[in-house]
């Protein structure tokens, strides 16, 4: 018996000020998440406080979740949930906001909880003490719908993928007036992750016929309305556009896993510090152009895109962007060539050790990682 799942949230509540369906909500406490100040400079947290409040409840705020978060500050989340005691815990931020509020929500049901357990997909059953809302203010990594959170070990400088159902959220609120304050590089990189999350779910040796639809339409989406988004950020019809593909190509990769260019973004972000969508915007064309050998699927986006080769259409799209060719050439952290040659063997080797590997078109070898990282270098 082969048994695979195909699982999202029960709920996903999307439109025009869709952050007031807080005010409907049932129960007594709230705890609302949240990153570092965006949510708070742009008045977005005080508008879901005063929703839940009209609906009757109290509200603490757990603030100050860093990007990348860490053990500590899941497990503090933890401890200052269960002085509070919640019935409802909802994170409203980017992907690392609602990613720490997941496993804070763990530590909250189960403060005994030990981390190994959790990388080692072992999770409680959750939904003991309260619910989980995801309310998304990037179009990017889609943890409002999926089953994963991706937390560092500081001391070890290591980033976990865990993986659960559990952790699906219970509800995914989606409302575009909170992407369209992102800054253009941001809106670009978040909006190649999504790109790259509905590519990597459509050619995954996963993928079904319940999750190709999905990853399908998000592709469409994002290669019409990125650049809409990019050049005006305030074209709600553009940013609606993105939040729902991220929503979409978050439904196809959580059931049906990703490939290699999320590898290797996760090992060059781990050592150097390059932002997730940016990596994974470089790695992208590199990548098509390797897997080319494996699947018949990137010409199905092809034609469906009435595009000639998949390829140079994404330089095209990310020149577009702003985002450059190579990572000799961002900005945003240096790599030097040295640096990166002193790391390529450590970096290729694990790479394919990462689970997102286990699912690309091609098994490659380490010297194939490694040609892969120099041609994107
Ligand atoms: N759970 C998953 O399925 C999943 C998938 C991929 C990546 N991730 C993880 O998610 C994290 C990245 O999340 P992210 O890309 O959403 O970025 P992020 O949450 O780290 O935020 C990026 C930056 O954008 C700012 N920002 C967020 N929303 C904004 C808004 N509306 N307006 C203006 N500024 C805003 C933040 O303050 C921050 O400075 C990484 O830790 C990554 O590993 C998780
Ligand atoms: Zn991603």
């Amino acid at each position: 018996m082969k048994l695979q799942w195909f699982r999202v949230p029960k709920d996903i509540v999307f439109g025009t000020d869709a952050l007031e369906y807080l005010s409907t909500l049932e129960g007594k406490k709230a705890t609302l998440v949240t990153g570092g100040s965006s949510m708070k400079k742009f008045g977005f947290l005080d508008k879901a406080k005063q929703y839940l409040e009209k609906a009757g409840m109290e509200v603490s705020i757990v603030d100050g979740v860093e990007p990348n978060p860490s053990v500590e500050t899941v497990i503090r989340g933890g401890k200052e949930m269960e002085k509070f005691n919640p019935d409802w815990v909802i994170s409203i931020g980017g992907g690392s906001a609602i990613d720490a509020a997941k496993i804070m929500w763990v530590y909250y049901e189960y403060p005994e909880t030990k981390f190994e357990d959790l990388i080692a997909g072992k999770f409680p059953k959750l939904r003991t003490k309260a619910k989980f809302i995801a309310i998304p203010s990037t179009s990017g990594t889609a943890s409002e719908i999926t089953a994963f959170s991706v937390i560092t070990d500081t001391n070890n400088h290591i980033k976990y993928p865990l993986v659960s159902y559990e952790i699906t959220p219970d509800i995914a609120l989606l409302d575009a007036a909170l992407p369209a304050k992102m800054l253009p590089h941001i809106t670009a990189n978040t909006g190649m992750d999504v790109m790259t999350h509905a590519i990597e779910a459509y050619v995954s040796t996963n993928a079904t016929s319940f999750t190709d639809p999905l990853a399908m339409e998000a592709i469409k989406l994002v290669y019409n309305q990125l650049p809409v988004a990019y050049a005006d950020g305030s074209n709600m019809k553009a940013r609606a556009d993105m939040h729902n593909a991220s929503a979409l190509a978050g439904m196809a990769f959580t059931n049906a896993s990703l490939g290699i260019v999320h590898s290797l973004a996760h090992k060059i972000g781990g050592e150097f510090g390059v932002t997730h969508g940016l990596a994974n915007a470089i790695l992208l064309p590199y990548i098509v152009e390797y897997n080319k050998e494996g699947t018949d699927k990137y010409k199905e986006i092809e034609k469906q895109l009435g595009i000639e080769d998949l390829v140079k259409t994404l330089k095209e799209l990310n020149k577009s962007l702003g985002i450059p060719e190579r990572f000799s050439e961002i900005t945003e952290v240096e790599i030097t060539e040295d640096k990166f040659n002193e790391v390529l063997d450590r970096m290729s080797k694990n790479a394919l050790e990462d689970p997102c590997s286990l699912t690309n078109p091609i098994n490659p070898s380490v010297e194939a990682v490694k040609e892969i990282y120099k041609a994107a270098f």
